[in-house]
């Protein structure tokens, strides 16, 4: 794993989305894997403005999110759906008929699972994989004690990821407790992943993902395995690192081109 680490989450994030441009750039038909959660939200602001400003343009580029809500329609406000159309895909030239998202809201959500994973496969693979973590080490929505091989299923939501998303929900709406996610293994399968994780809530998860034994408890230790992972951190998110001084010296204030 390669470990960056920046003074501030605004840096942590430029960082991120640079990384994105320069992939869209060098492969304007590239597939991306594409994540939701407030920590994403900086980086599509940015891919926003370099795609107003022409730097960078997703017209060719294709997408496929991590995971949905099992019972929101895509018109629902805190469907997954719904946050990426209004905060990325509306707002660029990103061709919405080639962003993908799994539907929640379908009779079958088993068999959207797996026309789902099949989608990802029939696309060719993701180039570049956002991830995001949660506090108990989640990636997608892979809560602890999820398969390393899994593929793209439902999940039922533990307490903890319920009441960190509660804030997405306006009261007395809760929070589904099922979700469509993609798998461990199909994340796995991603060239490359670039995982974002800022604020001092996200130490102890990115801790255990970084240096901890990799193990289901904890599913961002999965990572571990992956050829191309690089994992963008603030100094908050970055301070339960026991080799933080040494990522700092192989990767001086974050310096590397990443691609
Ligand atoms: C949700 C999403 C994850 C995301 C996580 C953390 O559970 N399914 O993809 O990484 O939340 O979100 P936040 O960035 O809001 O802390």
């Amino acid at each position: 794993m390669k470990v960056l680490i920046f003074d501030t989450a605004e840096r942590a994030a430029e960082c991120v989305a640079q990384q994105v441009i320069a992939q869209v750039q060098g492969k304007a038909d590239s597939v991306l894997g594409l994540a939701t959660g407030g920590t994403m939200l900086p980086i599509y602001e940015l891919l926003v403005s370099a795609n107003k400003n022409k730097q960078v343009s997703f017209s060719q580029a294709s997408s496929f999110n991590l995971d949905e809500y099992v019972g929101l329609n895509p018109d629902h406000p805190c469907s997954y759906h719904k946050f990426m159309r209004d905060i990325f895909f509306s707002k660029t030239d990103f061709d919405v008929a080639r962003a993908h998202l799994p539907h929640g809201n379908t009779g079958d959500p088993e068999a959207e699972s797996e026309d789902y994973e099949n989608l990802v496969l029939g696309a060719g693979g993701i180039d570049l994989q956002l991830l995001g973590i949660g506090e108990n080490g989640h990636i997608g929505f892979n809560e602890p004690t999820s398969s390393f091989r899994s593929l793209t299923r439902i999940k039922t939501l533990t307490k903890s990821t319920i009441d960190a998303n509660r804030r997405f929900f306006e009261a007395p709406a809760e929070p589904p407790k099922y979700a469509i996610t993609m798998g461990i293994e199909t994340i796995l399968r991603g060239k490359m992943i670039a995982v974002l994780a800022t604020g001092k809530n996200k130490s102890g998860a990115v801790a255990t993902m970084v240096e901890g034994a990799m193990g289901a408890y904890c599913p961002a230790t999965a990572l571990q395995l992956h050829r191309h992972t690089t994992v963008v951190l603030d100094q908050a998110a970055a301070s339960e690192l026991k080799m933080r001084d040494y990522y700092f010296q192989v990767h001086p204030d974050g310096k590397d081109a990443l691609v």
